[in-house]
């Protein structure tokens, strides 16, 4: 009889083997994780000297909360840095003649040309006859998937690290991303590398770019290779810094715009004038004005009017409840107590809690706000849903006798100054509304 074979050596049994593996692992996390597959992103640099401001998405206060009974309130404030892009939910804000601090002082803009250009028309010529017109949401769902995050100087974080160079207060920053993940297998390590450094299965890699708030000095415009360039929006058209050397060449790709794509800041010395519904200089003791906003300075919507609405949209899977960030205003109410009733203010005052130190701020309620069909964007994917809200707010919306067959919701307003020589104010979510005025609105188009 033969003894069994001795086991040979090097071969490994099953627990060792998996041992092998365990170690390897525990070995290698941290490596992936102090030194990931992935360049350090610019958030981490900014974070390093800058805090974010507001917060986003998913979390926001008028989305969740329920509505209370009780006055006029305010429940939540946003602000939209880049038209058509994500918003800031904020606690509270600056207004300024055209709105809200930091509201709507870019947009994105494609080059329409009117006629058919060869390609050997010289690119002056072309230019000459080409047209930079804003772009939104209505043709670039996508647009509402770019998350705009606005980083202000921390002075604490400044103050730890004295050798670093000094921060100002105009050194605030926003802060674009996409999801981007770039072909072969760079890609696939960027696309691991997000997972592992963000500890989320779901996190995507991203592109990033960097915009300043404040409007560039002649300098930097000069340097940088800016231009001072018109735009249309709406019927209008506004001279505005082109600043499309700062986008990162993806996010045509993302956006899906064949023509050329740039990005325009608003030029504070030329704000757009607004007539119209707006009070006159005289009332306001000032020219009202806008950034990039629609048409006028601010929009308010109340959330049980948005709720109202939802209650009579036949819903399917695409859209299960009525966001009201759909619908992209600045400042969010709740309370009151007849229906609509917003569409009877003609003057309101906001009004500061009994602790506060400030003076509130006051708006004239210019009119309605007539909707397209841009709320049938969902604001946190993109998907376009082919009919609604839009035709539920021509249906049950249509209240306006300057809009006839147009559906309207939340109004437009226009800051009024108690000191016509300091044009600001402040406004605070919480703080209560007192309706100075009432009447009847009547919208005048474009
Ligand atoms: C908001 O809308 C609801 C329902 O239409 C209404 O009862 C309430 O008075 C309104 N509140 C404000 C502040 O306009």
């Amino acid at each position: 009889m033969e003894s069994p074979a001795p086991r040979s050596g090097p071969m490994l049994d099953a627990s060792s083997a998996f041992l092998l593996v365990v170690t390897i692992f525990v070995f290698f996390l941290p490596l992936l994780i102090y030194f990931p597959p992935v360049p350090p992103s610019q958030r981490d640099a900014l974070l390093e000297t800058h805090a974010p401001i507001g917060r986003h998405g998913p979390r926001h206060e008028a989305r969740d909360g329920r509505s209370v009974k009780g006055p006029p309130t305010v429940r939540s404030l946003c602000i939209y840095p880049i038209k058509s892009c994500k918003g800031i939910e904020v606690r509270q804000s600056k207004v300024l003649p055209a709105g809200l601090e930091f509201d709507r002082i870019y947009t994105f803009a494609q080059l329409k040309s009117p006629f058919p250009v060869g390609v050997h028309t010289p690119d002056d010529d072309s230019t000459r006859a080409h047209k930079w017109e804003f772009i939104t949401q209505r043709q670039f769902p996508l647009l509402a998937t770019l998350q705009v995050d606005l980083f202000v100087p921390d002075t604490i974080k400044a103050r730890g690290r004295p050798s670093g160079p000094p921060v100002s207060d105009s050194d605030a920053f926003l802060l674009v991303s996409f999801p981007w993940q770039e072909p072969g297998l760079r890609g696939v390590l960027r696309w691991a590398g997000a997972k592992i450094t963000r500890w989320s299965w779901r996190a995507q890699p991203e592109k990033e770019m960097l915009l300043p708030v404040a409007f560039p000095s002649d300098g930097e415009i000069e340097t940088r290779g800016y231009a001072r360039e018109p735009v249309a929006i709406w019927k209008e058209t506004a001279t505005a810094l082109n600043m499309a050397r700062e986008l990162p060449p993806e996010l045509q790709l993302y956006l899906g715009v064949s023509n050329r794509l740039a990005i325009f800041r608003i030029d504070p010395a030329r704000l757009r004038r607004v007539y119209r519904c707006a009070p006159t200089m005289d009332e306001a003791g000032y020219q009202p004005v806008t950034g990039f906003q629609d048409a006028y300075p601010l929009h308010l919507l109340n959330l049980t009017s948005v709720r109202d609405l939802d209650a009579k949209i036949d819903k399917d899977e695409a859209l299960r409840v009525l966001d009201p960030r759909r619908f992209r205003a600045n400042i969010i109410v709740d309370g009151g107590e007849t229906p609509y009733e917003e569409e009877s203010w003609k003057k309101i005052r906001v009004v500061p809690g009994p602790a506060s130190t400030r003076q509130g701020s006051e708006f004239h309620v210019s009119c309605r706000t007539v909707r397209c069909k841009m709320p049938n964007v969902d604001p946190d994917n993109g998907y376009r849903h082919p009919r609604e809200p839009d035709k539920s707010l021509r249906e049950f919306r249509d209240v306006d006798e300057g809009a006839k067959r147009m559906g309207c919701l939340g109004m437009q307003l226009t800051p009024l100054f108690d000191e016509p020589e300091k044009l600001e104010s402040w406004i605070e979510v919480g703080e209560t509304i007192e309706v100075l005025e009432r009447g009847n609105h009547v919208y005048i188009k474009q």
